[in-house]
């Protein structure tokens, strides 16, 4: 399977959860073992022949940064971080607000979760506004993250949302 055909599997769904939004449901990728490799290896291929350092922790978003960050943490041999929604991480947490595409809400970390100075990569599923990832790129940078780049399997570009982010930045599809 090619990378086209892994974009082909991504449904387009008018009007979820809100009236005015186009959902783009990832899921059906992952109804396919096949499609998952094409785009785990895609990500690691382009990860290997861009990033020079190495990457020491994948932060993923909740909840569809989870599907895929794992994977490609292991694949780089890599610690895998999660940034969660309000009150779900135990102990101590450092939190940011953000505003997304449709809504306001809390991101959090765990206090140990990122060295100063440790290399990362913030992968989440969709940019759209980018208000979620540019507070998950602020919880990295106040634990003193070096944020090498962030992944996207699809970007929104009409929201223009990767003007929010101040690290490199590649959307495998933009629509
Ligand atoms: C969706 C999507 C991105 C975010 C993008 O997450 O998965 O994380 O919105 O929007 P933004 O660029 O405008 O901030 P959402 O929190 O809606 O749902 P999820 O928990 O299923 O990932
Ligand atoms: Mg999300």
């Amino acid at each position: 399977m090619d990378i086209q055909e892994v974009r082909s599997l991504i449904k387009v769904i008018p009007d979820f959860p809100q009236k005015g939004i186009l959902f783009q449901d990832i899921f059906p990728i992952f109804r396919n073992p096949k499609a998952v490799e094409t785009l785990i290896n895609h990500i690691t291929d382009h990860i290997v022949s861009n990033i020079k350092e190495k990457i020491d922790v994948v932060v993923g978003l909740e909840a569809r940064g989870f599907l895929f960050g794992p994977i490609v943490a292991l694949r780089l041999n890599a610690a895998f971080a999660p940034v969660r929604k309000r009150g779900k991480l135990p102990g101590n947490i450092i939190t940011a607000e953000y505003k997304k595409e449709y809504g306001v809400d809390v991101f959090e970390m765990q206090e140990n979760a990122i060295k100063q100075n440790q290399n990362v990569i913030i992968v989440d599923d969709l940019i759209a506004t980018g208000g979620t990832a540019s507070a998950a790129g602020e919880l990295v940078k106040k634990f003193g993250g070096n944020i090498l780049e962030y992944i996207f399997i699809i970007e929104l570009v009409e929201l223009d949302g990767c003007q929010k982010l101040n690290s490199p930045i590649y959307s495998i599809f933009k629509t």
